[in-house]
């Protein structure tokens, strides 16, 4: 029976571009993991969209004088065309500006009060004496009192990952011009969250597959208690609170966000899969959601979202993991939009392979803790590994077969050493599926080069470009085991690199899509005509890649922070 896989990924807030913290975080291993689980043969619905609403959006808006609407789009448009250049293989990208969305979460707010878990208080709610207007928590920083921070914000710390109130920073000021907020009270709707940490423990009980600090921190979090958190905002950009009165606030962006989960499941079923019910089998009692988001995401996906789902009360499924990342640092300094030090997917992709990217990352991804992107390393993986490991192997054996066999498929069987060869592709199969079934990404493709290195060590070995003149049989079976180790790692690699696995596949004379040849090795069949091999990677150029990547980085560095 195959599995019903809900992945669902972080929705990026659409006030600035992709860079590779983002991809390496939360996209490329979700779409590993949904490549690998479709070619497994499981249902797989994997969605997301842009986080259109909250201070993020706003505070870009303002600083560029433009809607916030406008915002949205210009971004959204962007992250569908970098979704496109790096192969992120939704089943739905979309936005929480849609009218779907807005129902839902309206919806949510109508059966949380009903069932009276939203109550109202008054509230001491930041206020700009000189700009005469209520200030969202986002546009206080000050020090955090759990870490010292001291650039920490209203909403959170980004230091130590604690969710704040604006009043518990030490000395708070106004991020639009440095000044010294009031507070001043106001009416908004609390939600009980209070009620949900004993059930929420209960829960994470059996949850031993997780990361470790994934479940470490989210234990941690409820023992000191889980409290009530306001869910509607002074702002008029957002999804407006569904009652009479209520016209000047909104339902607080974290809070709806999160619903965008199952908002956007719907719309899938009803606008792509034409069938209003089909999401229900991605959350009922058998389905298996995972949720891909970075650690600074970890307490509204494993805490916040999974309380609102029990206290909505359909019975939905919880997250069967949240397989949070660490950070991506780049260059030995963490990623900074307002210092512009990152790498911006679309210039990324305007200059290079979208698959080299995909390797790097995946190799390098901070899954246990964070990590590092480098230009020098990543030259370095590209040409000694992609290009001299993987792509030599391929490229080797099939120019080979081109000139001495023209092209044609030996009929040839193994010999002893190969036929071991051939099993140990079958075992590494099973391996990396593990692997990846487990979200260990970085140890699944491990299992891949080290195969492609095995293959390298056989082909050397055998050097049938001696054989041939002697012993053309020999030469044959060589090739025939080679082509079944390059079956094996077109597979074991679409997950992570599916472009250049759809080359392959096309240049091992195979038909159709790679998604659905399956998850085993199919190697062409004696006789078969192969095309004119392409190499698969090319070589990169390291005097040119490092003086126009070292030249870009920090250039035009904006003083605005919108990170
Ligand atoms: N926009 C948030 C961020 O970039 C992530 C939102 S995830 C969701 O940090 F669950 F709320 F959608
Ligand atoms: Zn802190």
């Amino acid at each position: 029976m195959p599995d019903n896989i809900l992945i669902a990924v972080a929705w990026p807030y659409a006030n600035g571009d992709l860079h590779l913290g983002h991809i390496a975080g939360a996209y490329l291993p979700a779409d590993i993991f949904a490549r690998f689980h479709r070619m497994r043969g499981n249902n797989v619905l994997m969605v997301s969209g842009s986080d259109a609403h909250g201070t993020p959006i706003t505070l870009r808006a303002e600083a560029e004088g433009v809607s916030p609407r406008e915002i949205h789009d210009r971004f959204h448009q962007g992250f569908l065309e970098s979704w496109e250049g790096l192969g992120i293989s939704w089943d739905l990208f979309t936005t929480t500006e849609t009218e779907n969305h807005y129902r839902i979460a309206q919806d949510f707010f109508t059966r949380f009060h009903e069932k009276g878990l939203l109550y109202e208080t008054e509230s001491e709610v930041p206020y700009s004496p000189t700009q005469k207007r209520y200030l969202p928590d986002r546009y206080i920083n000050g020090e955090c009192p759990h870490c010292d921070y001291d650039s920490a914000r209203g909403d959170q710390c980004d230091k130590c990952g604690r969710t704040l109130d604006p009043r518990e920073l030490i000395n708070p000021r106004s991020s639009l011009d440095g000044s010294t907020p009031e507070f001043r009270t106001r009416s908004h709707f609390m939600m009980k969250f209070s009620e949900y940490g004993d059930s929420l423990l209960e829960w994470l009980k059996d949850k031993n597959h997780w990361r470790p600090q994934v479940i470490n921190f989210t234990t941690g979090f409820l023992e000191q208690g889980l409290k009530d958190r306001a869910y509607t905002r002074d702002l008029d950009w957002g999804i407006p609170v569904p009652l009479d009165g209520w016209e000047d606030r909104r339902i607080y962006v974290w809070f709806e966000a999160v619903i965008g989960y199952l908002s956007a499941s719907v719309e899938w079923a009803s606008e792509i899969k034409g069938d209003p019910e089909a999401w229900r089998a991605w959350w009922g009692h058998d389905a298996k959601p995972y949720y891909f988001i970075g650690k600074d995401n970890i307490t509204f996906h494993t805490i916040i979202w999974p309380a609102m789902l029990m206290a909505y009360g359909d019975d939905l499924a919880l997250p069967e993991d949240v397989p949070a990342n660490e950070f991506l640092n780049l260059e030995g300094y963490q990623l900074s939009t307002s210092r512009n030090w990152a790498v911006w997917v679309p210039e990324y992709l305007a200059n290079y392979d979208p698959d080299a990217l995909r390797y790097v990352l995946s190799s390098n991804m901070p899954e246990t803790s964070d990590s590092e992107f480098t230009w020098p390393d990543y030259i370095r993986r590209v040409n000694n590994e992609l290009v001299g490991t993987y792509g030599n192997l391929v490229h080797r054996t099939l120019t080979f077969l081109q000139r001495f066999f023209d092209g044609i498929v030996p009929d040839a069987q193994p010999d002893e050493a190969g036929t071991r060869l051939l099993a140990r592709v079958d075992e590494a199969l099973e391996e990396a599926a593990a692997e990846i079934s487990a979200c260990r990404f970085r140890a699944g493709l491990g299992v891949a080069m080290g195969l492609a290195q095995e293959g390298n060590r056989y082909l050397d070995e055998r050097a049938p470009w001696r054989a041939i003149r002697e012993d053309r049989d020999d030469a044959a079976r060589t090739l025939v085991t080679i082509l079944g180790i390059i079956s094996g790692l077109k597979t074991l690699l679409a997950p992570y690199l599916p472009f250049s696995s759809q080359r392959l596949h096309e240049m091992l004379g195979l038909e159709g899509g790679i998604q659905d040849a399956g998850w085993v090795a199919t190697s062409p069949q004696a006789g078969t005509q192969l095309p004119q091999p392409q190499a698969l990677f090319a070589k990169l150029d390291e005097e040119q890649v490092l003086a126009r990547e070292m030249a870009n980085l920090g250039a035009g560095a904006e003083n605005s922070d919108t990170a």
